[in-house]
């Protein structure tokens, strides 16, 4: 997978991305990661990338010159979403959309943003990654990157991972999970955990993602059509773990 970030921090990007899965990834040659620097566009020879906004207001924006002659000269993959508090609300399911593609970009936004003539005509669309303002758009370009790229062939060392954890396959939450010690500072392991009656256990854990998901996340659960018949049976089989 190719993927372009149009950015004037390209070393914030790079070094977030040479690191754990990400790095492998890059190093083996899975991901395709570009950097380009707007500001090795500029000709003035402060090599300004911001400018005041037209009609007054606080803060800069960037210049649109350097930024769509960056673009100009990748030839970067499309889409490119520029990063922006307005845009669509990045989430799993566009992760695994943009994960079954064979590249994309992105473009990063900082001072109080990017002139809207790049927005309309150069980007195909906006991504936001919550509803928070960051000081730029590296941030949110690399929790794309990282959520895109694990769910990639060959990334992550379980390819189960993204169907049994949160927002995966039933569109839950993930249930409370343990490892040894099986009690630690007198706090238990649950016993059916260790009981190695392996269709309880999978009957426990759904009771446990269900109960998690309505106490947390009642929209996730609006979204799925609700609780069925059976699954409402698990929740009184199996009462929740304590779940602050
Ligand atoms: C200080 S912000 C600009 C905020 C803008 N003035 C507004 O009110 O919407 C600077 C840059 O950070 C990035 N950014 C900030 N918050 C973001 C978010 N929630 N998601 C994605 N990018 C964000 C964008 O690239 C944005 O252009």
């Amino acid at each position: 997978m190719r993927i372009d970030v149009f950015t004037i921090f390209p070393t914030m990007v790079d070094r977030f991305c040479s690191e754990a899965l990400l790095g492998r990834a890059r190093a083996n040659g899975l991901v395709d990661l570009r950097c380009h620097d707007p500001r090795e566009y500029t000709t003035d020879v402060h090599r300004t990338v911001d400018d005041a906004p037209f009609g007054g207001g606080a803060g800069m924006l960037m210049r649109p010159e350097p930024i769509a002659s960056s673009i100009d000269a990748a030839d970067a993959p499309r889409p490119l979403y520029l990063l922006g508090p307005g845009g669509r609300r990045f989430d799993q399911a566009m992760a695994t959309e943009l994960a079954g593609l064979g590249g994309f970009s992105l473009l990063c936004g900082r001072y109080e943003g990017i002139d809207h003539r790049i927005r309309e005509h150069l980007v195909d669309g906006e991504l936001s990654v919550g509803d928070v303002v960051l000081a730029g758009g590296e941030v949110a370009a690399c929790l794309v990157i990282e959520a895109v790229t694990r769910l990639l062939p060959g990334v992550m060392g379980n390819a189960e991972s993204p169907i049994t954890e949160s927002f995966g396959a039933d569109g839950l939450l993930e249930e409370p999970n343990y490892t040894r010690p099986a009690e630690f500072r007198g706090w238990e392991v649950p016993a059916v955990l260790r009981s190695g009656d392996h269709a309880r256990i999978a009957r426990w854990r759904l009771a446990q993602r269900l109960h998690r998901t309505i106490a947390h996340r009642p929209d996730l659960i609006a979204a799925r059509g609700g609780v069925s018949p059976d699954e409402q049976r698990l929740l009184e089989e199996f009462p929740a773990v304590p779940y602050p």
